[in-house]
């Protein structure tokens, strides 16, 4: 078998080495095979793009449609006969129609709201953080990671805090990738909780509205009118299944390397203006995100030599972009002063019409939670340096997060 094979199958069958490290991997494809035909186990004609060139231009290039209804069987093949009725929103949908949701969106989801939550999120990293173990080893993801963005979704929608754990489990298994009929048995009823949940708390919304963006998502009005009900109950679905977990993973992501990479801690510590660069280059180097959603062919398309024909998947890879040393000088590299690593110049916040609607508000919880913890436990450690990461087993590559991160947060010296 050549080198190339051997990555397209770890890659299609993400194989528990390619979860180890995907880098190597998509190094490979990189040079041999940039836009790489794959067989994946949910065996719909898929292409994998893994060169930044490629990847910012395939996520803008309107012939690769991101409008499910256009591709339901393929979509029915990867997600099942998933609650379609969650699915209307602009994630799922291409221009007009699109354009017209994430206006409506924007028009209430405003960088003022986003920058009003700035002190209740370091409230809530404060509070979860009073309720660790300072000096033995304790998971940081169930603790910290997981429960910070839930918390402060819940807050921002208007979700009630008894309401909140509940929240947690639904959201984490919608989340769950997995092609076996149990994981999508329970997806589907936690996709039909969601929906009943979120239904029944926008009617509470509608007659007594608050400050929260639940509420002003049911006033948001254009020349064409609001949010259909639908479209409501699918908005608020989006944006918990797009905020929690993506954002978890990001600060589990983030806090590993930073303590493998002590240098770089110190510097951030000394420094505390880099922590907005450091996130970006978190974010860059080891992002939550590893491939975009699905889009798939409206047409034959080319790219860098390889047809892509006529109702192929398309899967970006962005942690491969954003290693691609042919737009990143020493891309291996962890370098929090990365000259020239504006927001846009990594694609692990997406790129054109879909790119992140919450990017503004990850990047502060990151920001936050890491100014957070590093500020109260500066002698924070992993509670076994030497040891091997355990990264997630994902059945195709979308999170890219750890199974766990034991820490030590205050060693006795
Ligand atoms: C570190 C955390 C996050 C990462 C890495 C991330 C990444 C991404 C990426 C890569 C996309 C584009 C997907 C594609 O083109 O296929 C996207 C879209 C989106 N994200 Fe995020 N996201 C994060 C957090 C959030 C948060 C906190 C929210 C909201 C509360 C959010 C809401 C959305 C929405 C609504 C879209 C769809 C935008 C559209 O279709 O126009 N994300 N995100």
């Amino acid at each position: 078998m050549t080198a190339t094979h051997d990555a397209v199958t770890a890659a299609e069958r993400c194989t528990p080495e390619f979860r180890r490290d995907p880098h190597a991997v998509y190094a490979q494809l990189r040079e041999t095979a940039p836009v790489c035909p794959m067989r994946p186990p949910h065996g719909n004609e898929t292409y994998l793009i893994t060169r930044y060139e490629h990847a910012r231009a395939a996520l803008s290039d309107p012939r690769l449609s991101k409008d499910m209804y256009g591709a339901m069987d393929a979509y029915r093949r990867i997600f099942g006969d998933s609650s379609v009725a969650l699915d209307d929103n602009m994630l799922n949908s291409d221009a007009p129609k699109h354009t017209r949701l994430r206006r409506l969106v924007n028009s209430a989801f405003t960088p003022r709201r986003v920058q009003a939550l700035g002190p209740r999120i370091e409230d809530i990293a404060g509070t979860l953080l009073d309720a660790c173990p300072a000096r033995e080893p304790f998971d940081l993801l169930p603790a910290f990671a997981f429960p910070l963005p839930i918390i402060v979704l819940c807050d921002l929608l208007g979700v009630p805090p008894q309401d909140r754990s509940h929240m947690q489990q639904l959201s984490t298994t919608v989340a769950q990738t997995g092609f076996s009929e149990e994981t999508k048995r329970a997806q589907q009823k936690a996709e039909e909780d969601l929906h009943a949940y979120f239904t029944d708390l926008i009617a509470a919304k509608r007659d007594r509205p608050a400050d929260d963006l639940l509420s002003a998502l049911t006033a948001v009005r254009d020349n064409d009118g609001g949010l259909s009900e639908n479209e409501l109950v699918s908005t608020a679905f989006l944006l918990m299944f797009a905020g929690h977990k993506t954002t978890a993973y990001l600060i589990g992501n983030a806090v590993h390397h930073l303590l493998s990479h002590p240098a770089q801690l110190r510097a951030v510590r000394e420094n505390p203006e880099l922590i907005r660069p450091a996130v970006e280059e978190l974010v860059r180097y080891d992002g939550s995100v590893e491939s975009a959603t699905f889009r798939y062919a409206t047409e034959d398309v080319e790219y860098g030599g390889t047809r892509i024909p006529k109702g192929a998947l398309v899967q970006i890879a962005l942690s491969s972009a954003n290693r691609d040393p042919l737009k990143f000088d020493a891309p291996d590299e962890l370098d929090v002063m990365r000259p020239g690593n504006a927001q846009d110049a990594h694609l692990g916040f997406g790129h054109g019409s879909h790119y992140c609607l919450g990017a503004p508000l990850a990047r502060l919880e990151a920001q936050l939670a890491l100014t957070g913890l590093f500020d109260r436990f500066p002698r924070m450690t992993l509670a076994d340096p030497a040891g091997e990461p355990r990264w997630l087993q994902v059945p195709f590559p979308a999170f890219r997060g750890l199974a766990e991160l034991p820490v030590v947060l205050d060693p006795a010296k």
